[in-house]
């Protein structure tokens, strides 16, 4: 019999792959062509369900994540198309020079779903994908701003008053791991918590690294209610209004997830 656990973690692989089909790779799709010579790359691959529409339409995909359960996870899901060299799951730090050295200019895609508000000093990391970059190829971004109810994750605690918290995650450091503390929150859980809380990505901030990096937003779209939110929570995904997205500041505290393609 299935464990309960099992069946979830299928489940989590079924929402990638139903929200990359609907919504991310529509995105993609904005600025770039995409057919069976496409490379496609994904850093925090997770459970690898993101790379699946790209894998039915016979792109050759490498994921990489840092947590080994679930690459174990990616590895088995995506047996038929690891087997027939498809797909390539790594457990591996893209910072290590032997993965830069086999891949440097290799992918066409690269994608971060949720993963950028996770990556310490953003604004060494944004460039350094560039190596791994074909000419013309572009990177997809999706990510919750940090001012936004929940942008400091926590919702993953376990404890339920203050998984339900909106907006505390902008106490200070001191204040709010005090809070988390209090609420008896395990130690690795608030170690997660504030290593989000140290990248605290912005839309402004997110913009600006961009243009540091010398690339360019080709196509960006700002939602009011996050895609991933019609699994969570049974929303209809929305749009940000247009008048909100051009309030700067502001704007992140209403808006619960943007996409962006540079190149
Ligand atoms: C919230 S999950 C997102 C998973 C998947 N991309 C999705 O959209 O469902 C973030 C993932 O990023 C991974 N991650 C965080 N930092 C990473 C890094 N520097 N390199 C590779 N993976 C990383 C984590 O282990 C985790 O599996």
């Amino acid at each position: 019999m299935a464990l309960k656990q099992h069946l979830d973690d299928k489940v989590r692989f079924d929402q990638q792959v139903d929200n990359s089909r609907t919504y991310v790779v529509p995105f993609i799709e904005r600025t770039k062509t995409i057919t069976a010579d496409t490379t496609v790359f994904e850093v925090g691959t997770a459970e690898g369900g993101v790379l699946v529409p790209f894998l039915e339409r016979g792109c050759k995909c490498t994921g990489v994540d840092l947590a080994p359960e679930r690459i174990d996870l990616a590895n088995g899901f995506l047996s038929s198309y690891v087997a027939d060299g498809k797909a390539n799951i790594l457990l591996k730090n893209i910072y290590d020079d032997d993965f830069l050295q086999q891949y440097k200019g290799a992918f066409d895609i690269i994608i971060l779903k949720d993963v950028i508000e996770h990556v310490p000093d953003q604004e060494a990391f944004v460039p350094y994908l560039k190596n791994f970059l074909r000419p013309g190829g572009q990177i997809f971004f999706g990510f919750p701003p940090w001012y936004m109810p929940f942008g400091g994750h926590q919702q993953i605690c376990r404890t339920k008053w203050v998984s339900k918290i909106p907006w505390y995650h902008i106490l200070p450091r001191p204040l709010y791991k005090g809070v988390l503390k209090m609420a008896g929150e395990h130690e690795i859980t608030i170690k997660e918590l504030m290593e989000i809380k140290d990248t605290q990505i912005t839309i402004e901030r997110f913009e600006r690294i961009v243009k540091a990096s010398g690339m360019k937003i080709l196509y960006k779209e700002h939602f009011l209610i996050n895609p991933i939110y019609k699994y969570k929570f049974g929303l209809q995904p929305r749009r940000q209004l247009g008048v909100i997205t051009w309030i700067p500041f502001f704007r992140n505290f209403v808006t619960t997830c943007v996409y962006y393609t540079i190149g």
